[in-house]
């Protein structure tokens, strides 16, 4: 898990755990505290069994969103526009941040990997950028 992020309206989340070691790990995040926005969707990804599989290449105008590799790994490929960077994303405890007007793929996952992404908004189709052209259009 990388400890800095360079690229814009992103950055590190970190969840509040206790280790129940034999018994397991409890994992928190709350609205408006650890996760920051009130949370009115999420949704998971799980089957990843292509290691060539790809999956996001978008970018949102308005939504934030935070994502967690809860199970496995994969790379997290974030774009501002101007810097871009590669993330591993192999620590459940740690979320990334995927603010508006952030082009971002996922590859190289893992067979056992978990994606858990939490929203502001309800899925609207209107405020996906699915172009890269369009999104270099929209932020510059
Ligand atoms: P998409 O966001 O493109 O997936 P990813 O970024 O992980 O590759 O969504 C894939 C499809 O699922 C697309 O047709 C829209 C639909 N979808 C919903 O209907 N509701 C949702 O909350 C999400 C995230 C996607």
């Amino acid at each position: 898990m990388v400890k800095k992020i360079k690229v814009k309206n992103s950055g590190i989340i970190k969840l509040q755990f206790y280790n129940d070691f034999p018994d397991g790990n409890l994992v928190i995040g709350e609205s408006n505290k650890s996760v920051p926005f009130k949370i009115k969707r999420f949704y998971f990804i799980n089957n990843l069994f292509s290691p060539k599989a790809i999956r996001g290449k978008h970018a949102h105008k308005k939504l934030e969103q935070i994502i967690f590799c809860i199970n496995g790994q994969f790379t997290l490929n974030l774009d501002d526009g101007e810097s871009k960077q590669g993330i591993l994303m192999n620590d459940p405890y740690y979320g990334v941040r995927l603010g508006p007007k952030l082009w971002h793929t996922m590859t190289k996952f893992s067979s056992d990997c978990v994606i858990l992404v939490l929203a502001d908004d309800y899925f609207e189709e209107d405020d996906y950028i699915r172009g890269y052209k369009q999104f270099l259009e929209y932020v510059r």
